[in-house]
Formats: C-alpha cells, structure tokens, sequence
C-alpha cells in the first residue's frame, strides 16, 4: 500500500464529451495503482493531465491557451509531469510537443491503459490503436465513487463519417464492449451504491454484442442491465437516427427503468445539407422516426444537436431546419456553428459567410430556447421521480435530478443522497425546477 503522505499529486482537467468525463475517471484509476491520488489543485499536482476535445477549433484551441498557462509552474518546478490525452492528443500526436516542449507526454483515447508505464519511463507519445481493448488493461472502477449516478461506456469510435467530424478519426473505428464485461462494470457500480447508469458511446445505441441467447442489439442490453436489482434508472448517450432499432424503440415502451428521454442529433432540417454533411437520412426520416419513438413514449423528451452555417447552407436550408425544430418541440438542445476541422472531408468546402452565420446561430439558439423553457415550466404540477444526489442550498434541502435531467430542489430533511423519491413538482426556475415531497 501506498503511504498517504507521501502520494503523489494528480491533477486532471476534462473537456468534450462525457466520453472523456468517464475516461478521466478510468485513467484516474489507473494512476491511483502508481501511488497517485487525486487533487483539486494545480499548483500543488506533480502530474497534470489534460484531457482534449478536437471536436471545435476552439475546443481544441483550449488546450493550447491552458498549456501557456502551465508555464510557470513547470519553470518552478521542472519536475511537474505534464500529459496530454483525449482526442487532440489523437489528431496531433507529437506535434503537440514541438510546439509546446513542456509537455512530457502525449496518450491517445485508446492507449490510456499504458499510461501508468509511459508515466515510470518518463513519457512519450502513444497514439497507437492497439489491438488490445484498454478496458480490459484498466483497473475496475474505484470503490472511492460515491455519486448514485454513474457513467459506463459500452461502445467507442465511430464508422458514420460525417463530412464535418473528427471523432471517426480521433476514435477510431466502432467498437462494441462485450456483454459480460458491461454487466459485471454494471454490477460492480451498483454494489457501490449507483443506482442510475449512464450509457456512453459516440453511437452508442450501434451497440451489439454476443448475448448467451445469440447476437443482441441496444434493446436487448437494456433489458438485460434492467435486470440488475438496485439500479434503478438507464440513460444513454450519444445516438444516431439511422441506429435507432425497433428493439430500442421497444425497449422505451416497456422497459420502465429507461428513462423518457432521448439526445437524438440531427444537425439540419434540410435534406440537400443533410446529404453534403453525409448523415444517410432526410428530415422527413428524421420526423417519422420521432413519431414511432413518441408512440412507444408519449411522454419522452427529445434534445438534439445542430450545426448552422455549414459549407453551401442557404437562408432556405436554414428555415428548413427551424421547421424541423418547430414541428419535433425539443425539450433542450445544443447547437454549434460549423468549426472547419483538418482531415476531414467538409474542411475545404466554401465556407458560409461567417456574419450570416452567427445570425442563423442566435435565431435557432432563440427558438430553441423558447421551447426549453416552456417545456421546463410544463412540468410544473406534474409527478417526477427524483434521484437526490447532495444537499441544496437552503437547510433540509436536497437536490436532484429528474426523469428529464432537470435539477430539482425539494425540502427533504429526511432524505440523504442516492435516494429515489416521487415528487409533485411547484415551481419551474431559471436553470432548475422545485418540488415537494409526494407520500
Ligand atoms: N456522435 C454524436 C455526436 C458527436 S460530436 C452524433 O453523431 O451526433 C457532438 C456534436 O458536435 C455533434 O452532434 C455536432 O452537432 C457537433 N459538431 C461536430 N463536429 C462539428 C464541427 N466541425 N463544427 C461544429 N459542430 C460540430
Ligand atoms: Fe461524428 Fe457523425 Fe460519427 Fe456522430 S455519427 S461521431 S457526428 S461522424
Ligand atoms: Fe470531443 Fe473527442 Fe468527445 S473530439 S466530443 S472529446 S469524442
């Protein structure tokens, strides 16, 4: 055992996605088996590790603006250990060491299983695709996790290849965990105290696996994780429209556990910039499908994700997409002006006029916005189950998060974190929702 005192400081950042938030995790592990714990600040880490986003140009950027910043703290104390992983750590390998020479180390998404070795031998750049699954070369997750609500990824990488994305490249190909290895991860987290699952992927209802009756799809893996006594919620993130199988969609009709909300991206309403982007659906697809998905869930809330002012888009495409946004009635979304990216097919494409653009952006963000906050203050009156997960502001209060991802406030003087309750909710705020106690 590692003394205490004598541990070694890590300090993790995370950008992106929360594919990245469950990595930082998974490498957090894998250093605690070198002796590190983790620490809340820098300036008393001996290894900071930064986890990138390649997604934006400012995503990416982000990375750089920070490493400046680390200057002076690496000039202290020369041996500061500093490491970059995620995906610009992918996309730029060593690059990133020529330009910044303070940096000792450079891991890809799929290499943090070596970490912990390239960290003894001094660093490196490791930005192999191994054979070898990296989860399978980690430690399982820490019993120090003490939140009920966990993240598990199931699947990595992405074949889609939209014209605009740099994950297929960054990730790397598609990639299923196998049955056995999620349900016992699943397991593990429950017998820890989690009682809601997040399931990840870049398309992560693609999933598939070799069940013990045969070959099953997302659905299928639901039900089964469903099974698990103690867990008492499933979400999962990040889907793609042309993934969303009729067991999925069955999986929602009937699977009480899975939660009635779904992140279906569909980026633009207009089929000519649906096909430039490559998504292989049109808007008319996009809408019979949230059909089928509300008729199996009449109550589902759906969010998206949108890029404005991609190559060619012109104010009718434009209008094609507040149409579409229009007729679904998102409970909250995200939406992005289109970032150029390196490598990828879009990147050389006549761009739209960047003023224009940001016009497309702010009047899509306001529709959208409107339709947020209205479908926020729908839930007033409405009963919601509330998973507490700490104290509120105000004494005997906690705070949650709903059936819909809301934060909830509920005066509990009773309750502690992890447990479930049904709550009658009264209020609709800004940013959160309030709620009483029902029974
Ligand atoms: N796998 C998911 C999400 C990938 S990245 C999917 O298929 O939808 C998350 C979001 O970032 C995307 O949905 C897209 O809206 C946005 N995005 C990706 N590349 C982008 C780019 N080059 N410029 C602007 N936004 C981008
Ligand atoms: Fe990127 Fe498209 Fe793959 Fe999503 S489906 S990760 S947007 S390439
Ligand atoms: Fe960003 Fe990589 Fe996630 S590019 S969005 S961190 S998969």
């Amino acid at each position: 055992m590692t003394d205490k005192t004598a541990a070694k400081k890590l300090f993790i950042k995370t950008y992106g996605c929360q594919m990245n938030v469950y990595d930082s995790q998974r490498m957090a592990e894998a250093m605690g088996a070198e002796g590190y714990v983790l620490t809340e600040d820098q300036s008393e880490a001996d290894m900071v590790l930064l986890n990138t986003c390649h997604i934006r140009e400012k995503a990416a950027e982000k990375l750089y603006s920070d490493l400046g910043r680390l200057k002076p703290l690496k000039a202290e104390r020369p041996d500061l250990k500093i490491g970059v992983a995620g995906c610009v750590a992918q996309a730029e390998g060593a690059e990133i060491q020529r330009r910044m020479p303070l940096v000792d180390l450079v891991v890809g998404p799929q290499a943090y299983h070596r970490l912990p070795a390239m960290v003894r031998n001094g660093g490196g750049v490791d930005t192999e695709f191994p054979v070898e699954d990296k989860f399978d070369h980690l430690p399982r997750p820490a019993a120090t996790r003490r939140a009920p609500a966990a993240f598990l990824t199931v699947q990595e990488g992405c074949d889609k290849f939209c014209a605009f994305c740099v994950v297929p490249y960054t990730r790397g190909a598609e990639v299923s965990r196998p049955v056995s290895r999620i349900m016992a991860e699943a397991r593990d987290l429950v017998a820890r105290g989690v009682r809601e699952i997040t399931l990840l992927g870049q398309n992560v209802n693609g999933w598939h696996g070799q069940g013990e009756d045969g070959e099953w799809g997302f659905g299928r893996l639901i039900r089964a994780l469903a099974g698990i006594h103690g867990l008492d919620r499933i979400r999962y993130t990040t889907s793609h429209p042309n993934d969303m199988a009729d067991d999925l969609i069955e999986a929602h009709r009937l699977e009480p556990k899975l939660m009635p909300y779904l992140h279906l991206p569909v980026q633009s309403g207009s089929d000519r910039i649906l096909r430039a982007m490559n998504r292989k659906h049109t808007a008319d697809e996009y809408l019979r499908l949230i059909d089928r998905i509300r008729a199996a869930r009449p109550d589902i809330m759906l969010t998206s994700d949108f890029i404005v002012g991609f190559p060619g888009e012109t104010d009718e495409d434009h209008a094609a997409t507040l149409r579409l946004v229009e007729e679904v009635g998102f409970g909250t979304a995200f939406s992005f002006k289109y970032s150029p990216r390196p490598g990828t097919p879009a990147y050389d494409r006549a761009e739209v006029d960047s003023d224009i653009a940001d016009a497309r952006l702010q009047e899509l963000q306001a529709l959208l916005s409107r339709q947020q906050k209205a479908a926020q203050e729908g839930m007033v009156g409405r009963e919601l189950g509330v998973l507490f997960e700490k104290p509120g502001r105000l004494p005997g209060q906690m705070v949650g998060k709903s059936d819909y991802l809301h934060a909830v406030f509920v005066d509990a003087p009773q309750a502690k974190p992890g447990d479930l309750v049904r709550v009658r909710i009264t209020h609709s705020a800004p940013n959160s929702l309030a709620g009483e106690l029902l029974g």
